[in-house]
């Protein structure tokens, strides 16, 4: 996205910007706030949330290092659309929203990087929409699963520990159905737990999404 720029736009996006770093837990913009900034994520991982007026919450997505967010309010003036809550130590460089949007005028593969960001973003939103209206509470927990894996020797492993709180959040499930969906696919061989909450999938855990 910023190698479009030219040194100009370069300077006054350093000048705009500032690197930080955050520990597990802490919110970085919270739903409803006006906006200042536009975040990247440089390293680590943080949760997209958003919480009704019980305080019942829903995780939206999981973003990963290389991922930008807080563009939304930044387009639209509205406030913001939902909270980002760290899952471990982060990295960030946050970007002064006006400064940001200057830019985004200027040049139009910043603006179609934004977009490409947007509809990836649709993209996924859809995908969850159909898991949500379409499969049981096994397909969900095995759609979070296969989402969450990576390849790992011709192995589909989960390596972050995936609190069973979180992917209830994730699925509009509660803890203790998610608990006992999760000890059904262990004991039907679907996963196998491996040491420091890591889990390898079978290839069968598929069947549960069609
Ligand atoms: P903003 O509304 O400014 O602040 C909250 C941010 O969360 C929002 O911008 C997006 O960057 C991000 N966000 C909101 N909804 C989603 C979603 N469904 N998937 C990923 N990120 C999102």
């Amino acid at each position: 996205m910023l190698s479009s720029l030219n040194e100009q736009q370069l300077e006054t996006l350093a000048a705009a910007s500032a690197r930080r770093n955050f520990p597990k837990g802490r919110t970085i913009v919270a739903e409803g706030e006006p906006s200042q900034s536009l975040y990247i994520l440089l390293s680590g991982r943080a949760k997209v949330q958003r919480s009704d007026s019980e305080g019942k919450e829903v995780i939206l997505a999981v973003l990963g290092s290389g991922d930008f967010f807080g563009e939304m309010s930044l387009i639209d003036d509205a406030p913001r659309s939902a909270s980002v809550i760290t899952l471990e130590s982060c990295d960030f460089m946050s970007i002064n929203k006006d400064s940001f949007k200057a830019i985004l005028m200027q040049n139009s593969e910043v603006s179609l990087a934004i977009m490409r960001g947007l509809v990836k973003r649709l993209r996924e939103a859809d995908k969850k929409i159909e898991t949500l209206a379409l499969l049981d509470v096994y397909g969900r927990v095995a759609r979070v699963l296969l989402d969450f894996s990576e390849n790992v020797d011709g192995e589909r492993i989960v390596k972050n520990k995936l609190p069973r709180q979180e992917i209830a959040k994730m699925i509009g499930a509660s803890r203790e159905m998610v608990s006992r969906v999760m000890k059904g696919l262990e004991i039907d061989g679907y996963i196998v737990p491996l040491p420091e909450g890591r889990l390898m999938l079978r290839e069968k855990i598929s069947s549960y999404i069609g």
